[in-house]
């Protein structure tokens, strides 16, 4: 395996497409940015590109990955048994952070893309550099995010430089990722369909497009769906603690931990002057700054958020993950 190839940003030469599509068609794997986060993508119809996905990233096999098309067309060839809200879905949201969970028409796909289930999620980025590259393959791309399992995703094509050099030949730059989290991911197979993870793209949206959906986490009692959602995600090093967004909360909390002569950073709106690092907390900037963090070597990282924020909120979501729900107290 030859060293990572960074490419520049942008993406506009049209040498870099040759590249990657060489690459892909060869069985080889190369990480693109979309419009949520980057993915590592490689052809979906081969195992052993696939399974390569698998080894760079330390996935677990039973985690199955998104299939990227570049079209509602493309979508149709993949996917079978789909109902007249499906379709609406996609003309509504497509291009987009969605995806969808439908029914896998058999052996169009290599089993390990599936984890072996009978359904699959699928969509369509709204990145031009994504689509450009899809548009030039004879197959869809498999692809996870682009970081090493259970880190945070990277949303610059530094981020997966960090975590894939020498693993994989190729990553097309193109700069920041718009939204910064990962797309919606919606199980049509349920009825009502189900949110099996929050995204830009809300519950609210969804409604108003195709009526009454429910969010996983309002599910009592249901074994977990999306098999990624057992796996610890999205932690940095250091301990992520929830914290109330009240200043004088905070500035106690800061106090406390730097007793024991620990480094604290905070993620935060508003910036304090007296922890030792701080960083932004948006969610376009949410996995930026986690990973920030384990760069300066915090021993801590307090993220101020409000317990009330909404049911299925994105962001929160994946800092209850981040921080396996602990709270600062
Ligand atoms: O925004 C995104 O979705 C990014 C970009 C690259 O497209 N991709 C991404 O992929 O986040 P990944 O593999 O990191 O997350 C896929 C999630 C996992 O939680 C997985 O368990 C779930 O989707 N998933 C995939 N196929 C599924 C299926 N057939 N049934 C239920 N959940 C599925
Ligand atoms: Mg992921």
């Amino acid at each position: 395996q030859t060293g990572t190839i960074l490419v520049d940003k942008n993406v506009n030469k049209e040498e870099t497409y040759s590249q990657a599509v060489e690459i892909l068609k060869d069985g080889g794997i190369v990480a693109f940015p979309t419009e949520t986060v980057y993915g590592l993508g490689a052809d979906a119809t081969n195992p052993d590109a696939v399974a390569k996905i698998f080894e760079a990233k330390g996935r677990p096999a039973d985690n199955p990955l998104i299939v990227h098309v570049d079209s509602k067309n493309s979508a149709l060839q993949y996917a079978e048994e789909l109902s007249p809200l499906d379709l609406q879905c996609m003309d509504a949201f497509w291009p987009g952070a969605l995806t969808l969970i439908v029914k896998a028409k058999p052996d169009q796909f290599a089993d390990n893309v599936t984890a072996g289930l009978s359904t699959v999620g699928i969509r369509v980025p709204d990145h031009p550099v994504a689509l450009n590259l899809l548009k030039r393959l004879p197959f869809p791309l498999a692809a996870p995010s682009a970081n090493t399992s259970g880190k945070p995703s990277p949303t610059l094509a530094e981020h997966v430089y960090h975590d894939m050099k020498g693993k994989i030949p190729l990553i097309l730059d193109g700069g920041a990722t718009a939204i910064g989290l990962e797309s919606t991911v919606l199980d049509m197979t349920s009825e009502p369909p189900v949110i099996l993870r929050p995204g830009r793209i809300s519950q609210e949206q969804i409604e108003n497009v195709i009526g009454k959906v429910r969010l996983s986490s309002e599910i009592q009692g249901n074994a977990p769906k999306s098999p990624g959602m057992k796996y610890i995600h999205y932690a940095p090093e250091a301990p992520v603690y929830l914290i109330e967004n009240d200043p004088a909360l905070i500035e106690k909390a800061i106090q406390h931990v730097q007793k024991d002569g620990k480094k604290v950073a905070i993620l935060s709106e508003h910036e304090f002057k007296t922890a030792d690092f701080h960083f932004p907390l948006t969610a376009e900037t949410l996995y930026a700054s986690l990973r920030k963090c384990d760069l300066m070597d915090a021993d801590m990282i307090l993220a101020a958020v409000s317990a009330n924020v909404e049911k299925g909120d994105a962001m929160m979501n994946r800092l209850e993950k981040a921080a396996d729900h602990k709270w600062f107290c």
